[in-house]
């Protein structure tokens, strides 16, 4: 395929998604909508060979999916289908082979439909174009497709059609395979359209037909596919849609997924097989969920990996850290960017870990916030247990030896240390490195008065 090159038509607005935004940014499935769209052209042509045809927010646009590597072509007034593709005339990458047009906005069409497009292109051989066709119940918004001798003899816009034109259920979905020579000279030659002023790329098809070159038709299977987004409620839509592929995309492939109608897991997230994946679940981002995983209710999982047979309890938030094989997290954890959570590790309830590395076999069960911290093997934390990483200008770093025990409601005043082996008594304050091995008590010795209560009760002076 290496002669396909592909155009994204993607400088509307967006008017009716009302929004400071541009359309094409929104998100469905975890990710803008021109993404999904440059990712499906990325399966028929390399990103060099991709340009995207840009206006409105133009440099947000280049910020947001700039990474991917394609080409930007800038349409400074928005004349239409014809002129969006007409400004990528000049680019050498598009000057020869097949040229596949498409819109910023569609982001459930498959790389494989692309594919099928180009091949069916090639198969039928004789046509200058090809364009993708799609039967729907309510055509409403579509250029009418007008077929003779089994090709595309013209497009008729729903403003420009008769009553009995507007009854016709094939419909122009706005994708296309053009070969290159033709397309140039053609589109350049197309007047702007009488009623509208803007140049239609649909009057290619009566164009290339006065030359005597045809455009085949190729109707999709599945329409969903080529659904376009004009507002909020097609945006929700889209967003399900994706979803439920994604979801059954996964079941499909061994992952266990209950109520999937109440889970949403972005586009392009991976599980393992044998993972279950609980109600209410969300998996964002980069998350990558390894095999004979358990994902509790309502859990959400941000830019994660999780290893293999990794347990999150139910309503844990977890983002940007790892969770290594076998190790555990929540219910209701809070796990913050930068902590690895090693194998066979168990954070409990209500814990919040940042910048941490808890070590393979340590636990931090109950009530404790550990920041900037470093801990190593076969630590336990005890319940309420609290890092004081910050001093109101820097954080500091805590570091705990392997095999350490730290008792019940300890404070460690960053920078500290505490010793391999070594023992912090329950309720210290520790601000002084504990030597390995050692005992550290951080808190006034316990004073008993015999019988000071009784006395108090019977009205007693002390
Ligand atoms: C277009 C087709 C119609 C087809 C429909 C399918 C034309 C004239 N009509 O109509 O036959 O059934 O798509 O959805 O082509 N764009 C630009 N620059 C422009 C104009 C548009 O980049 O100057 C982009 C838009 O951002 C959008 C796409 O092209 O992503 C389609 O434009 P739109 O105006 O929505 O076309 P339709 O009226 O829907
Ligand atoms: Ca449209």
């Amino acid at each position: 395929m290496d002669d396909v090159s592909v155009i994204i038509l993607a400088a509307g607005y967006g008017t009716r998604m009302k929004s400071k935004l541009a359309k094409v940014l929104h998100h469905v499935g975890g990710a803008p909508l021109i993404e999904h769209v440059i990712r499906a052209a990325m399966e028929i042509a390399p990103p060099e060979r991709i340009t995207a045809v840009v206006g409105h927010q133009s440099e947000k646009v280049r910020e947001t999916v700039g990474h991917l590597g394609i080409h930007f072509q800038i349409q400074e007034e928005q004349l239409g289908t014809g002129h969006a593709v007409l400004v990528c005339r000049d680019l050498p990458h598009h000057a020869t082979g097949k040229v596949v047009v498409m819109y910023g906005d569609c982001p459930l069409l498959r790389g494989e439909t692309l594919s099928a497009l180009v091949a069916r292109h090639r198969e039928v051989g004789v046509a200058a174009a090809t364009l993708v066709t799609v039967t729907l119940e309510n055509p409403r918004g579509y250029g009418r497709i007008f077929r003779e001798d089994g090709f595309v003899a013209r497009v008729v816009e729903e403003k420009a059609a008769t009553a009995e034109e507007k009854l016709v259920r094939e419909l122009n979905s706005g994708i296309y395979c053009f070969e290159a020579e033709p397309l140039w000279p053609h589109l350049a030659s197309i007047k702007p359209n009488p009623a509208s002023g803007e140049i239609y790329l649909t009057d290619m098809v009566e164009t290339l037909r006065a030359s005597g070159l045809k455009t085949a038709p190729f109707e999709v299977p599945d329409p969903s596919e080529t659904v376009g987004i004009n507002n909020r409620v097609e945006l929700a839509e889209v967003d399900g849609m994706l979803r439920k592929r994604k979801a059954n995309a996964l079941m499909t492939a061994g992952v266990t997924i209950e109520r999937p109608e109440t889970v949403s897991i972005d586009t392009w997230v991976e599980v393992g097989p044998d993972t279950i994946v609980e109600t209410g679940v969300q998996l964002r981002g980069r998350t990558v969920v390894g095999s004979d995983c358990r994902v509790g209710s309502h859990s959400i999982l941000e830019d994660v990996i999780l290893g293999g047979g990794a347990v999150v309890h139910p309503f844990s938030f977890v983002r940007a850290a790892t969770i290594e094989s076998e190790a555990s997290v929540g219910p209701f954890a809070r796990i913050r960017a930068g902590v690895v959570v090693e194998s066979g590790a168990q954070v409990g309830n209500f814990v919040e870990l940042k910048k941490t590395r808890l070590g393979k076999g340590s636990k931090a069960m109950h009530l404790t916030y550990l920041g900037d911290s470093t801990i190593g093997e076969n630590v336990n934390i005890g319940a309420g247990t609290i890092t004081c990483n910050y001093d109101g200008k820097k954080k500091h770093p805590t570091l705990i030896g392997a095999g350490a025990f730290v008792g019940s409601h300890s404070t460690l005043v960053a920078p500290v240390e505490v010793g391999e082996g070594a023992y912090v008594a329950a309720g210290s304050v520790i601000t002084e490195k504990v030597p390995e091995d050692a005992l550290a008590l951080g808190r006034s010795r316990q004073t008993v008065k015999d019988g000071w209560a009784k006395r108090r009760r019977e009205g007693r002076k002390e």
